[in-house]
C-alpha cells in the first residue's frame, strides 16, 4: 500500500536539541574551528533586517600546507539511487528500445554528466525499497513484476535488477554499494546474492550468473546490512538488529579473489538517524560490541543519515521562497557537525584507532514535494540554495575526514537533493550537480588546516557563519581551497596566506546565481553554472572576490 510520506514519524525532528540550542551547538563547533568570530546578537537587528559584519573588510584565511592531515576520502562524494519515483526508472533506466539515446538501457546523458563528477560509489537499492527488495527477481530473462510499497505503491517492474546496476557503474567508472535485505529478507537469501555476485568458482549461482551474460565475478566495494532497521527496516530494538548484524555479516561472504585483501568489501552497519537517546543508545550498543567482537563476525563501518528537513513531515518549498526560509535551512543543515561529533565521540571511546568509517549514507535537503507531483516519489527543485547546503555539508566531513570516510547524498537523479533532473529525453543539471564538479580535486587529497574569521551572516532571529572554507593537496602538490560566501546580499574580499608553499599562479571558479532560490530548468539550465572569477597572487598572497551566496574553489600552483 502506499504509504503517503506525511505519515513517516518524526525520526530527526528538531534533532537532538532544541531549535535555539541546536543553533548554538552548531555554529559553536562551528566557529570552535575559527580563531575568531564577530558576534552580531539578533537583538541587534531587527526582525527580518538583513546584514553581516565585516562585510567591507577583507577576510584573512591561512591555510598551513606544511601540516596535511587526513586522506579526504573519495567517498564522501557517493551517490544514492533507490528505486522511488523516477530515480531509476526514467532517471537511468529507459530500456534498450527507448528512443532516448542509451547502452544496454541506460540513458548516455545520464552516463556521461555522471562521469564528469567522478561518483566514487552508489548506493542501490536502497533505502526502504532495500529491507523488501528480493534480487532473484530482477535477474535473467523473465523479470517478476512486483510492487514498491514505500513509494507510492506503485508497479516494480524489476527490469533495472543486478546486472543494469552493475552494468551503470561499469559505465560510470563506480563502485557499488549494496544494501541487503534484512528487514523481509534471509541471510541466505543476501549470501546467495553474494554468491552469485563474487565467486569465480563454477558454482550454479555462478553459471547462471555467466548464463545471464556476466562470466567474471563482480566487484561489490560496500556491503550495507540493513537500512534503518529502528524504522522502516523492521523497526528492530539495538539487541536484535546486532543478532541480525552478528549473522549477516558471518555469512554473506564476497568470494572474488581480487577481494580478499586491501581490497576487502566493506561491511557497514545500520547506524543512527539522530542525535536523540534513542539513536546513542543505538550507536553506543554496536560499538560496544564490536569493540569486543569475536573471530567470527566484524564490520567496518557505522551508517548515519541525517536530513536537512526543519521538521517532518517536510514543509519547506523547494523554489519559490525568500531569504528566510534560505536562512532557516542552512541553520538547520549545520546541525550535521554536531551529530557528527556526537556519534564520533562514542565510536572513538569504543575505537579510538578509528578503524570503524562513519558513513553518512543519507543526507541531503528534504523538502515539500513539488505540486502537482506523486507525493511519494519525493520529487523536488535544486536551488543554489541547494548549492550552498551541499559545500557546507561536504566541507563538515572534511573536516571530520579521519572518521567520516563515506558519505552519499540523497538522491542522485530527480529524487530529493538530486544531481541531474530528467524529463523524457530531456536532462538539466542542478546546482548541487556543479558543486559536486567543483570539488573533484578535493577526492583522495590531503586535508590541510585551515584558519580564518568568519564573521556573520544575520538574517532576523538567525545569525549563521558568513563564510566557510576547506583547503587540500592533491597528488600532484597543487593546493585547492573552497570558500563559500552564505551570505545572500554581500560580496566578501578574501586573502590568503599559505604556509609551506611559494604560490606562483592561481585560478578559480565559482557558482552563484541571481536569487536565492534560483533554479535551472529545461527550459532556462544555466541559470545557476559555473564562471571563471579573477584570482591574484602578489606577495606569496592569494586574493580574490565571492560574490553573494555562492560556492567557489581556487586551485594555486607552486
Ligand atoms: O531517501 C528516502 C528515504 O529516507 C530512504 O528510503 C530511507 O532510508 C530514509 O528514510
Amino acid at each position: 500500500m502506499f504509504l503517503p510520506i506525511a505519515s513517516k514519524p518524526p525520526r530527526i525532528s528538531m534533532g537532538f536539541l532544541s531549535a535555539a540550542h541546536a543553533m548554538t551547538l552548531s555554529a559553536s563547533s562551528f566557529l570552535s574551528r575559527v580563531t575568531k568570530h564577530a558576534v552580531i546578537g539578533p537583538l541587534a537587528c531587527l526582525l527580518f533586517c538583513s546584514t553581516s559584519t565585516l562585510a567591507q573588510e577583507k577576510v584573512q584565511i591561512s591555510v598551513d600546507a606544511s601540516k596535511p592531515g587526513a586522506k579526504i576520502d573519495r567517498n564522501i562524494f557517493g551517490q544514492f539511487a533507490e528505486h522511488l519515483g523516477q530515480g531509476v526508472y526514467e532517471g537511468i533506466w529507459v530500456g534498450p528500445d527507448s528512443k532516448i539515446a542509451n547502452t544496454r538501457g541506460i540513458r548516455n546523458d545520464v552516463v556521461s554528466a555522471l562521469k564528469a563528477i567522478k561518483v566514487p560509489n552508489i548506493r542501490w537499492p536502497g533505502g526502504c525499497f532495500a529491507d523488501e527488495y528480493h534480487w532473484r527477481k530482477a535477474i535473467g530473462p523473465q523479470r517478476q513484476v512486483t510492487l514498491n510499497p514505500n513509494w507510492g505503491g506503485v508497479i516494480e517492474p524489476n527490469t533495472f535488477g543486478t546486472h543494469e546496476f552493475l552494468d551503470f557503474i561499469e559505465q560510470i567508472g563506480a563502485d557499488a554499494y549494496i544494501s541487503v535485505n534484512v528487514g523481509s529478507g534471509t541471510p541466505q537469501e543476501a549470501a546467495e546474492w553474494l554468491e552469485y555476485l563474487t565467486t569465480p568458482q563454477q558454482t550454479t549461482l555462478a553459471k547462471e550468473r555467466a548464463a545471464n551474460g556476466h562470466t567474471a565475478p563482480y566487484k561489490i566495494a560496500y556491503l550495507g546490512i540493513g537500512n534503518e532497521s529502528w524504522d522502516c527496516g523492521g523497526n528492530m530494538t539495538p539487541e536484535y538488529y546486532l543478532s541480525q548484524l552478528k549473522i549477516y555479516s558471518r555469512f554473506v561472504r564476497n568470494f572474488n579473489p581480487a577481494q580478499q585483501d586491501k581490497q576487502q568489501m566493506l561491511k557497514i552497519a545500520v547506524g543512527p538517524g539522530g542525535g536523540e537517546a534513542r539513536w546513542t543508545e543505538w550507536t553506543e550498543h554496536v560499538m560496544k560490541a564490536w569493540q569486543n567482537h569475536q573471530w567470527s563476525w566484524d564490520m567496518n563501518g557505522l551508517s548515519m543519515h541525517n536530513y536537512t528537513v526543519v521538521r517532518w513531515p517536510p514543509a519547506f518549498a523547494s523554489v519559490g521562497f525568500g531569504e528566510t526560509e534560505y536562512s532557516q535551512i542552512l541553520k538547520s543543515t549545520l546541525d550535521m557537525e554536531g551529530l557528527i561529533d556526537k556519534h564520533s565521540a562514542i565510536m572513538d571511546r569504543y575505537d579510538p584507532q578509528k578503524k570503524i568509517a562513519l558513513i553518512v549514507d543519507e543526507w541531503g535537503a528534504w523538502y515539500a514535494s513539488l505540486p502537482g507531483s506523486h507525493p511519494g516519489f519525493l520529487a523536488q527543485q535544486n536551488s543554489i540554495r541547494d548549492a550552498i547546503l551541499a559545500a557546507l555539508n561536504l566541507n563538515i566531513f572534511v573536516r571530520h575526514a579521519d572518521r567520516v570516510r563515506g558519505a552519499n547524498i540523497a538522491q542522485m537523479i530527480n529524487v530529493l537533493q538530486a544531481m541531474i533532473l530528467t524529463d523524457k529525453d530531456k536532462m538539466v543539471l542542478t546546482p548541487t550537480y556543479h558543486v559536486f564538479k567543483m570539488y573533484v580535486p578535493f577526492q583522495d587529497a590531503s586535508f590541510l588546516p585551515v584558519t580564518f574569521n568568519a564573521g556573520s551572516y544575520v538574517h532576523g532571529d538567525i545569525t549563521l557563519p558568513r563564510i566557510d572554507a576547506i583547503a587540500a593537496k592533491d597528488a600532484t602538490g597543487k593546493l585547492w581551497l573552497e570558500v563559500t560566501n552564505v551570505d545572500p546580499n554581500n560580496s566578501v574580499e578574501i586573502e590568503t596566506s599559505l604556509n609551506g608553499i611559494n604560490a606562483k599562479s592561481a585560478r578559480g571558479e565559482t557558482l552563484t546565481a541571481p536569487k536565492v532560490d534560483s533554479v535551472n530548468t529545461f527550459e532556462a539550465p544555466n541559470t545557476v553554472t559555473t564562471k571563471p572569477i579573477s584570482v591574484k597572487v602578489e606577495a606569496g598572497k592569494v586574493t580574490f572576490k565571492l560574490e553573494p551566496k555562492s560556492v567557489t574553489v581556487i586551485s594555486v600552483e607552486q
